[in-house]
């Protein structure tokens, strides 16, 4: 990062899948401290250097770099078992290999293996109504937390008290799972082992993060704060039920990574050049049809968690307006560019109509969005091969005036154009970190 700035955040401004991975990666070259703030491994950053493909689910994406401390806040759901995976396979390729590189808060929640129970079979029950959870337990565990009888990481280091705090609590999930949901009981004592095993193992990484964090500011360390998600599955601001558990903008840096909110100096917002989303949920400018397919195709678009497909459609301007409101967006990195290719005309969502009458913005009601029908602007598109270019002058004239016009339509300047997976494939129009 550069000397202007100190610490900045990475948001996705759609449905997640914005490609925020591969922006952290690149900014990470410049940061020494990586941290999530939300969410869990239900998030799925894939990155790739050298030609290769590396998937994260809980560590940062700052691990591939060896200088680098990766920051697992806590506003963080973990799940003990895939986290102690991750560092694993890691490890065995020679990143992350001191144990002051990750460091876990003592405040973070733990996913029980009841809570990844009761999330896949709550979906299975809902049959068409489901939300399309990543079944990752991600719900269930935030429920535990706001109830005041979740497990954190802290306690994973002390025997008595995860007994103790797991008794009386796996008695009434036990009950749950058998009598409403039908499903098979979790076993008491299995679970306690293996969670002391993971506890053993991780404990050493488990730390007072907040406070490192503010002394990491204080001396003038470069901190990036990577979202998972995106602004639209944010659980008060997204498309209520179809979200996340979390909220999944600037709002959560404080208090998920436990820092003041005056501590962050920039903000940049991740969108894809089109729009993605998988799970269930009112999409309006989603393509049912052959193009759909071919954005799917070309894009690559199946998830990295769940390797389900993603729905896509065109590039929406008011969900990315909307995001930009909520977060404070300073510049935009604009991902995927390339995947448009070919598409001529390029349509882009400019605004909505619901019972044939202009809206301003987004319903709350997830039905009502429904019904919201899309006003389409179509653009002029390009043909040439764009994946090789790496300056803004290699780009087609009407990619610049797609770019343009993005910015015209969310109010905010794109600083980075991605037009491909690897880091080259990035071109750099204005360093968001700079002064
Ligand atoms: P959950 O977070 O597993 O409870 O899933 C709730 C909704 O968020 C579902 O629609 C998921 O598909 C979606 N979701 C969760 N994590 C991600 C992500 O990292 N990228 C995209 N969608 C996600």
């Amino acid at each position: 990062m550069g000397a202007g700035s100190s610490s900045a955040a990475v948001i996705g401004l759609q449905w997640g899948d914005e490609g925020k991975g591969k922006i952290v990666d690149l900014l990470s070259a410049r940061a020494d401290v990586i941290v999530r703030f939300q969410g869990g491994n239900n998030a799925g950053h894939t990155l790739v250097v050298d030609g290769q493909e590396t998937i994260l689910h809980l560590i940062p994406s700052g691990a591939l770099y060896p200088g680098t401390t990766c920051v697992i806040g806590g506003g963080v759901v973990v799940d003990p078992g895939a986290l102690v995976k991750e560092l694993d396979e890691l490890r065995a390729r020679g990143f992350v290999r001191e144990p002051e590189r990750l460091l876990i808060s003592q405040e973070a929640h733990v996913i029980l293996p009841h809570h990844k129970a009761i999330d896949q079979a709550r979906e299975r029950q809902r049959g068409s109504g489901k939300i399309g959870t990543t079944g990752r337990g991600i719900g269930p565990a935030h429920e535990d937390k706001v109830a005041r009888i979740g497990l954190r990481m802290i306690d994973l280091c002390d025997e008595a008290y995860v007994r103790r705090a797991l008794e009386v609590s796996v008695s009434e999930k036990n009950a749950y799972l058998k009598e409403v949901l039908g499903e098979d009981a979790i076993h008491y004592e299995a679970m306690i082992e293996e969670l002391l095993e993971w506890g053993r193992k991780l404990s050493v990484h488990v730390t007072d993060t907040s406070r490192y964090l503010h002394e990491a500011l204080e001396s003038g360390s470069k901190v990036l704060f990577e979202g998972a998600q995106g602004v639209m599955l944010d659980v008060d601001h997204g498309t209520y039920p179809y979200v996340t558990s979390s909220n999944t903008g600037v709002a959560a840096v404080a208090a998920g990574a436990g820092i003041a909110p005056s501590k962050l100096d920039k903000v940049v917002g991740i969108s894809k050049a089109y729009t993605t989303r998988v799970g269930s949920g009112p999409f309006p400018t989603e393509l049912d049809d052959e193009m759909g397919e071919r954005l799917r195709s070309d894009g690559g678009e199946y998830g990295a968690t769940t390797g389900r497909a993603r729905r896509c459609g065109w590039f929406d301007a008011m969900v990315v307006r909307k995001a930009v409101r909520l977060n404070g967006v300073d510049t935009i990195a604009l991902t995927k560019l390339d995947v448009l290719t070919g598409i001529d005309p390029l349509p882009i969502c400019v605004g909505y109509t619901h019972m044939g009458k202009p809206i301003g913005s987004i319903p709350a009601s997830a039905g009502a969005y429904e019904e919201v029908v899309p006003v389409l602007e179509e653009r002029e598109g390009w043909h040439d091969d764009i994946s090789g270019a790496r300056s803004i002058s290699d780009l087609p004239a009407q990619a610049l005036a797609y770019i343009r016009r993005l910015e015209e339509l969310t109010g905010v300047d794109v600083g980075i154009v991605s037009v491909g997976p690897g880091r080259d494939q990035t071109l750099l129009l204005d360093d968001p970190f700079g002064a």
